[in-house]
């Protein structure tokens, strides 16, 4: 079989996922809706080899990172059949993302060709998530839907224009990663299961800002889902807090400059730095001001990114 190639971009989440249902199948506990970027991409190629083999940015992986690949190609792989899987993250410095989401999602359509599954978009999509949740809204270009489900699908653009600004607020790798930290919350966080009952409210909120293309609406909504996921953390025992002074540093700023009119609004994932949703014509003051706050490493500006591709 000949190697094949693809790429997927990363993406944030608007409205949050966060927790899993108990059991095989890697389902996600709440939909979510986010946003893939333009910026930052995982490339990876699938081929027949004579041992399993997982290259990630040109290093040979062994422990957890190269069980996992290899787990999830092994319902889709015949018995015996041996592979190398060469990634890339592409990542600008100053970017901070995890790169689950754009791996899985490249490591799928890059699958899906080589093993000739011949998935339909939603089935890729599933297929991605059994790899990591949010690969598979990573599919789809732009915004997307996840449903509870398991699956993604494409929502249509706002008229509005949409950058999201990543504020680079620490080198420090020392988190704890989203699987562990979300099912610590679930067995723990008594804030959980309002955190579930309550969140397809701010799915619905969020998407009917789209549709009536109410920004400001979608950003509370977005702030919402944002804080109310790290509040359910917070409360687990012990609790997982990802914010770092500098992230407070920088919601304090945004917090200035909404009363000063500006339309910004924050989203944190599972790591320190603060991912601003704000407009085009907001983006030069958004940058002065926040650059202005010491210890800030870089901004980096996404805006609305394509689908997984083979190359
Ligand atoms: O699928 P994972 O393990 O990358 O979890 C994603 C969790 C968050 O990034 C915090 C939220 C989200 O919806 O992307």
């Amino acid at each position: 079989m000949l190697p094949v190639t693809a790429r997927a971009h990363a993406n944030i989440a608007l409205i949050k996922y966060w927790g899993k249902v108990p059991g095989p199948g890697n389902l996600p506990a709440v939909g979510s809706l986010s946003l893939t970027l333009d910026c930052f991409y995982s490339q990876t190629t699938i081929q027949a080899s004579e041992a399993d083999r997982f290259i990630l940015n040109s290093e040979v992986q062994s422990g957890a990172s190269s069980r996992r690949v290899f787990e999830f190609l092994d319902p889709i792989r015949k018995p015996g059949e041996r592979l190398e899987v060469v990634s890339k993250n592409c990542v600008p410095t100053a970017s901070g993302l995890a790169s689950s989401a754009s791996g899985f999602a490249a490591l799928s359509v890059a699958a899906n060709a080589f093993f000739k599954l011949g998935l339909s978009p939603r089935g890729l999509s599933e297929l991605a998530r059994t790899g990591s949740g949010s690969a598979a809204r990573s599919i789809f270009p732009g915004l997307a839907r996840m449903h509870p489900e398991g699956y993604a699908e494409p929502v249509q653009a706002p008229s509005f224009d949409l950058n999201l600004l990543v504020v680079h607020c620490s080198d420090s790798k020392k988190h704890r990663d989203s699987r562990t930290a979300m099912n610590h919350t679930a067995e723990t966080s008594p804030y959980y299961a309002a955190w579930v009952l309550t969140h397809p409210e701010d799915l619905t909120a969020a998407l009917r800002a789209l549709k009536e293309n109410q920004f400001e609406a979608l950003g509370q909504a977005m702030e919402y889902s944002t804080l109310k996921m790290h509040a359910s953390m917070m409360a687990a025992k012990p609790g997982i807090w990802y914010f770092e002074p500098l992230s407070l540093s920088v919601l304090n700023c945004l917090r200035e400059l909404k009363a000063e009119g500006v339309k910004a609004y924050f989203t944190m994932d599972a790591g320190p730095h603060v991912k601003i949703l704000c407009q085009d014509q907001d983006v030069p003051v958004l940058l002065k001001r926040l650059n202005q706050i010491p210890g800030v490493i870089e901004i980096l500006q996404a805006r609305p990114g394509p689908g997984a591709m083979i190359l």
